[in-house]
């Protein structure tokens, strides 16, 4: 028996790569093999993402996404299939978040939530699901989140996305278990990137939210990169429909 993880040869797709979470996932991918697309908005931030992965010794490249755009998505399909044939990994992990009360929310702040964090995991695997089905295998890993199971005040939005990420997990396990492509999770709870150093600049915040975690930390980036790697491998080939917490037990409490 073999247990070691190595992706030589796979070709992997991550979204909102260029920084945090996604970096990190990209940084693991691309560390035990495969060839990593750094696909994001902020094509500067990508662009160095890629040249440090290159420059450790990996394989990886930048490319212009918007995950809410299917016309870029085709794109990115149609460029990947003429370079490499293939695409063997999708990590739909581009989000984002605006706290604030659903009373006080302006209604564009709660339609931008749900179209870059759930409707942009839908178009990206509708467009690389084709390819995937073409070639009889698959792994396709979303970014959920514990607010995807519970919800804390000023989270309607960020929860309602994360929720239907969970649920369309599920989904497109059942509509591709026939083509050999499994679609799975992971539900990080805190993790320190960008979009939580707010909560941890805010000692009342992050007291809070520490007290509620039973490992009493943050999370780390090997600690959510380190499962994404394991989902996108062989190891993971009979696990289908799941999201996973990467959570210091926060869904225990
Ligand atoms: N950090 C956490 O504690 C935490 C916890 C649970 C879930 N998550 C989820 O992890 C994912 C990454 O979060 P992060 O903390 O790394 O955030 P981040 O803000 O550090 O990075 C997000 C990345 O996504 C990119 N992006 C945003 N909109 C995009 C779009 N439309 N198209 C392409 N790229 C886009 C940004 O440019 C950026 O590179 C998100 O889905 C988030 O909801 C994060």
């Amino acid at each position: 028996m073999d247990l070691n993880i190595r992706l030589d040869g796979k070709v992997a797709i991550v979204t909102g790569a260029a920084m945090g979470i996604g970096q990190a996932m990209a940084q693991g991918l691309a560390s035990v093999g495969a060839t990593v697309i750094i696909a994001d908005i902020a094509d500067e931030q990508a662009k160095k993402t890629a040249e440090d992965i290159v420059a450790g010794g990996g394989q990886a490249e930048a490319y212009h996404l918007d995950t809410t755009s299917s016309v870029e998505y085709n794109s990115l399909v149609e460029y990947l299939t003429g370079k490499y044939g293939k695409i063997d990994i999708l990590v739909n992990n581009a989000g984002i978040n605006r706290r604030n009360l659903t009373v006080n929310m302006p209604e564009e702040d709660f339609r931008k939530i749900i179209e870059i964090n759930l409707t942009g995991v839908w178009i990206g695997s509708k467009a690389v699901a084709p390819v995937m089905m073409a070639q009889k295998s698959g792994k396709i890993v979303n970014t959920c989140s514990i607010m995807g199971y519970a919800s804390l005040p000023e989270l309607s939005a960020y929860s309602a996305s994360k929720g239907g990420v969970l649920q369309l997990t599920r989904n497109l396990a059942l509509e591709l278990a026939d083509y050999n492509i499994q679609v799975n999770a992971v539900a990080p709870a805190y993790i320190l990137t960008e979009l939580t150093a707010k909560l941890k600049a805010n000692p009342a915040m992050y007291e809070d939210l520490i007290r509620r975690t039973p490992m009493k930390r943050f999370g780390t980036l090997e600690e959510i990169a380190g499962p994404v790697v394991f989902l996108c491998s062989d190891l993971a080939n009979y696990m289908t429909g799941h999201t996973m917490p990467v959570d210091g037990g926060w869904l225990c409490s």
